[in-house]
């Protein structure tokens, strides 16, 4: 499962694109408004920093307004993914768009038939939303499930993307479906890489090593030796 980061601030995508994680971005208008600057400049950075498919939403209702929003969004850079809010309009988009080369990520899908119908138009993308499924007591792993099952089944080749991740444990179940994306804020990508065993690990380790100070001598030297060698060749 690829992942992406769930964001519209460039702050966030810098510090995480450093891990080496990101396979790609979503934003969302209200993601958006919560960032000072021009959306398009935000739009183009994260591209650049994610170096995939970014997603960027339409507000139209109408599918004219969403298809020429669209089209303006695919022009602000060739990773962009033009993002279309699940209704009647913008299945009609999502088929003009997709039909013209453009890819859609259809978002707000909370259902299997929902997803069936997104796919039929055309999206490159569907979108299920865990995390608000699960607010309203219905259970998200389940409505996954069941829509790769039934992409699967009929040989659907839309990428599902879990959003709307609200912990490590969405993530790890959709990965466990085979889905093929989830779209991780910040907060949950910086939880998935605690476990109290890893910093008492590595405390160890570190407290172990520098008890032999002529060790890390040694393994600087080593590390200079290479260094100097690699940059004769
Ligand atoms: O980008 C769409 C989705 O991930 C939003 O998540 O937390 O607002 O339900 P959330």
């Amino acid at each position: 499962m690829r992942l992406f980061i769930d964001t519209g601030s460039v702050a966030e995508v810098e510090e995480i694109a450093a891990w080496g994680v990101l396979a790609g971005a979503t934003t969302n208008p209200s993601l958006l408004a919560k960032e000072d600057g021009d959306p398009a400049e935000i739009i183009r950075r994260i591209c650049d920093l994610v170096g995939g498919p970014t997603s960027a939403e339409v507000v139209s209702e109408d599918a004219a307004g969403m298809v020429a929003e669209g089209g303006a969004l695919y022009a602000l850079h060739e990773q962009v993914v033009v993002k279309i809010p699940f209704c009647k309009a913008g299945l009609a988009a999502t088929h003009v768009l997709t039909a013209a080369g453009i890819p859609v990520n259809m978002t707000l899908v909370f259902s299997p038939s929902q997803a069936l119908l997104s796919a039929a138009a055309g999206a490159t993308y569907v979108s299920c939303f865990m995390g608000r499924l699960d607010d309203i007591s219905i259970d998200s792993i389940a409505v996954v499930a069941e829509i790769i099952e039934q992409f699967r089944a009929g040989g659907i080749t839309s990428q599902i993307i879990a959003a709307s991740i609200r912990h490590p444990e969405h993530c790890v179940g959709a990965a466990k479906l085979g889905c093929e994306i989830a779209t991780v804020p910040s907060k949950v990508l910086r939880q998935m890489l605690e476990h109290p065993l890893t910093s008492s690990g590595a405390a160890a380790f570190k407290r172990d090593w520098e008890s032999r100070p002529e060790f890390g001598e040694w393994l600087a030297a080593l590390t200079d030796d290479h260094a100097a060698s690699a940059g004769r060749r």
